[in-house]
């Protein structure tokens, strides 16, 4: 697998120390779900900051395997194994003694197929803050109004907050998990394809609130993406085998 890089440096050189301006950066990272076959080899990027970055590439040819990297997801596949570094902020996520509590609040994910709990819109949005620890309503309240805005459902369902979530339409669902997502205040949202089992409409309705996210209406830090398509991507890796 190659990873076209040019875009990435070029971006890097406009202005200000490179360092600051990178979230991820790979070392010589190469991935096995099998030993002796490498699912990915020898990646060597910088993914910037507060940028929609995409990976566009072939089936199979190792995009959502480097996505999962980047919050330890691949840790759950037995024998499995990866080499190299992974540093985000700087810091090397595969070390010794990292929490991956942490790293996965930093590091939110969006999957491919919507998958809210089963349980009501409110609980939904408020689970992860809840197991962060906040627990005044008023504050769960805010978090999750908060929340359900940026991923453009708030007008949808701000009278079912208590409906299940099992409910809703699977384009809403979808951004009902963009919303739990963001209710964490994740530094990076990794997304895998997350609109493409959706329609055109719920689709449109995903790359706005992903561009949205990208110009910082509301965010004080704004965020990284990896996504699946190429709209409202400002730049983007292509992978090939
Ligand atoms: N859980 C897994 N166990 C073993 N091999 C896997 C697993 N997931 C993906 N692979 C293999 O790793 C390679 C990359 O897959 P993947 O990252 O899903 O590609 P993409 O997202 O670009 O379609 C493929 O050859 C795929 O078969
Ligand atoms: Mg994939």
């Amino acid at each position: 697998m190659v990873i076209d890089v040019k875009q990435a440096l070029t971006e890097k050189k406009k202005s200000g120390p490179v360092k600051d301006k990178i979230i991820i950066e790979t070392q010589k990272l190469n991935f096995y779900y099998v030993a002796g076959v490498p699912a990915l080899k020898n990646i060597d990027i910088n993914i910037p900051k507060k940028r929609v970055t995409a990976f566009i590439g072939p089936s199979g040819c190792g995009k959502s395997t480097l996505l999962r990297c980047f919050n330890r997801m691949n840790d759950l596949i037995p024998g499995s194994f990866l080499e190299g570094k992974i540093l985000i902020e700087g810091e090397d996520i595969y070390k010794n003694g990292i929490r991956l509590e942490r790293l996965r609040n930093k590091v939110g994910m969006v999957f491919q197929k919507s998958n809210p709990f089963p349980m009501s819109i409110w609980e939904n949005v408020a689970f992860g803050p809840r197991v962060n620890g906040i627990s005044n309503r008023t504050d769960l309240d805010e978090v999750v109004q908060s929340a359900l805005n940026q991923a453009d459902l708030w007008r949808e369902v701000k009278d079912r907050l208590d409906d299940s979530a099992l409910d809703l339409s699977g384009g809403q669902q979808q951004r009902l998990c963009i919303a739990r997502a963001l209710a964490n205040k994740p530094n990076i949202i990794l997304m895998d394809e997350p609109a493409s089992a959706l329609d055109p409409i719920s689709t449109g309705k995903i790359e706005e609130t992903i561009e949205e996210k990208e110009s910082g209406i509301s965010w004080s830090k704004r965020l990284s993406f990896g996504v699946g398509n190429l709209e409202s991507t400002d730049f983007f890796f292509s992978i090939n085998n």
